[in-house]
């Protein structure tokens, strides 16, 4: 397996390519598929469906945002059964998701073999779009567990179950791009110096936080577009 590589093209056959028991965390950010309530509505474009706010324009669309909740359902599966084989013994999961999905993701993540562990909140702080009478809707979420028994004795130390961070312009490459230090904090669940898998790197958020912090990483992204945006930002790394 080539480690520090990013693929380009469908997540599935990229992640069959992938030996058994060769990576030691997954970190995730897939299609949420959560926009629009109905069959319709779901086959929007993404820009249509998520963009809320200024700092949100001027992005590309992205794929694979279309299933209705069963197929996005059985679809997480085949994928995250796959990532179940890749995974180390013991190698901990991190997937995110908003509050619409969350059923769907614990579901999946069990239902494809891992332990679930726990939810850790991404809170994007107040800077997000405010709606009178209502609740904001200001975090998101990190579905989280692990390929089995997950040791205590791995090296890692006691993470935040809230992470605090805001979206900042000029760290942001895609519609629904990750904050770096966000990613950088999440990936500390990894054993020091491990590899980290995301089968959806999209602006390869998750991949430079890796590089950054001395782990080994590999991804995919479907879109050809992301796909050169990440590589980019890893070309940049250390510079
Ligand atoms: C939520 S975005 C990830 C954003 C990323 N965390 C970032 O900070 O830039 C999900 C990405 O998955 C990609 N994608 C959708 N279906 C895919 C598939 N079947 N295989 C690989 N990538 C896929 C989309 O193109 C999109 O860029």
């Amino acid at each position: 397996m080539k480690v520090n590589k990013l693929y380009q093209g469908d997540c599935l056959p990229f992640l069959e390519s992938l030996p058994d028991e060769s990576v030691d965390a997954l970190i995730t950010d897939p299609p949420y598929a959560s926009g629009g309530l109905h069959i319709g509505a779901r086959q929007n474009n993404t820009t249509s469906k998520y963009v809320q706010s200024n700092s949100q324009r001027g992005f590309y669309d992205f794929a694979g945002d279309h299933r209705d909740q069963r197929s996005h359902l059985r679809w997480s599966i085949l994928w995250l059964s796959e990532c179940w084989r890749i995974l180390k013994p013991g190698a901990p999961i991190c997937l995110f998701s908003d509050w619409r999905q969350l059923p769907t993701t614990t579901d999946a993540l069990q239902a494809a073999g891992f332990s679930w562990r726990g939810i850790a909140v991404w809170d994007k702080t107040e800077g997000t779009r405010p709606v009178m009478g209502r609740f904001r809707a200001q975090c998101e979420y990190i579905v989280w567990g692990s390929k089995g028994n997950m040791p205590l004795d791995r090296g890692v130390g006691v993470l935040p179950g809230v992470i605090r961070q805001v979206v900042k312009s000029a760290d942001k490459h895609h519609i629904t791009g990750k904050p770096t230090e966000l990613m950088r904090q999440i990936n500390r669940i990894c054993v020091p110096s491990g590899i980290i898998l995301d089968p959806f790197a999209g602006s390869g958020s998750t991949l430079v936080a890796a590089a950054m912090d001395g782990y080994g990483w590999i991804g995919c992204e479907l879109s050809e577009h992301y796909h050169q945006v990440a590589t980019n930002r890893l070309n940049g790394v250390g510079e």
